[in-house]
């Protein structure tokens, strides 16, 4: 039987060299990355997979040129414009991780209106991270600890206290991680979330990123022996 990973999260790379490659501008990658998303969703509803978390927009891409960031917010404006009737007939729940306050009004009312509508939905668990970093998460989720437990020594946190308060609370941590466009790092992802999930690279642009390429890795992914921390003999026993 093949063994789909529960929780795949994606960093989506490549655009831009993927525009460059065309001699097209950047602002065209991205628009064709931003419709891949929607092909990739359907690919990992096909295949089984139950949550899927997409890193679109880290706390450090703001350092990009203006014309480029707002091509991205304006990308996301319209993706919510355009998916989120469909996310809701397809059984989709979306939500957004990542700190929202720096968004446009306009855009963070349009995340919640379809975390709101979608919020009924469990066949697919879709979060896309927006001015998101892994380091942001693990310091918000402890103060955010700190002021539910005042009084509370922090020497006494233990890590399963701290998921709670994660911007990922209530989904599972990622079983298997792909990174697009050729790059083999993090990237201040979900660096606590993924202590122990599987890391796929690929060369491919994320653009071009595809249902037959996501059939193969995960036919990888059935493959590897998750040992978290243990021998190969007591994993296999
Ligand atoms: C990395 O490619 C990609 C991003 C920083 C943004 C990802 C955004 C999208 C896929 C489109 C919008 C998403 C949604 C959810 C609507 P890059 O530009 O860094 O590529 P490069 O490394 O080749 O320059």
């Amino acid at each position: 039987m093949k063994l789909v990973p529960k929780h795949i999260a994606m960093i989506m790379d490549g655009n831009g060299r993927w525009a460059k490659k065309r001699l097209l501008p950047r602002a065209v990658g991205h628009v064709k990355g931003a419709a891949n998303v929607r092909s990739v969703v359907q690919a990992c509803t096909d295949q089984g997979v139950d949550y899927l978390t997409l890193f679109a927009f880290s706390t450090e891409n703001w350092r990009r040129p203006e014309e480029e960031v707002s091509t991205l917010m304006d990308l996301f404006i319209q993706y919510l414009d355009k998916e989120v009737n469909e996310m809701k007939e397809a059984g989709i729940r979306f939500r957004i991780i990542g700190d929202r306050s720096a968004f446009t009004p306009t855009l963070q009312d349009r995340i919640l209106r379809a975390e709101q509508e979608t919020s009924h939905n469990s066949k697919l668990h879709l979060t896309i991270a927006a001015n998101y970093g892994g380091k942001w998460d693990i310091l918000n989720a402890t103060h955010l600890w700190a002021v539910a437990n005042p009084g509370v020594p922090v020497s006494s946190l233990e890590p399963a206290a701290l998921d709670a308060y994660l911007s990922t609370a209530g989904l599972p941590d990622p079983d298997l991680l792909i990174r697009t466009g050729g790059e083999s790092r993090m990237s201040n992802f979900l660096l606590w979330q993924m202590a122990y999930t599987e890391l796929y690279f690929t060369d491919t642009f994320w653009p071009e990123f595809g249902a037959s390429e996501l059939e193969s890795v995960i036919e990888w992914f059935g493959k590897r022996v998750r040992r978290f921390g243990k021998t190969d003999e007591q994993v296999l026993s």
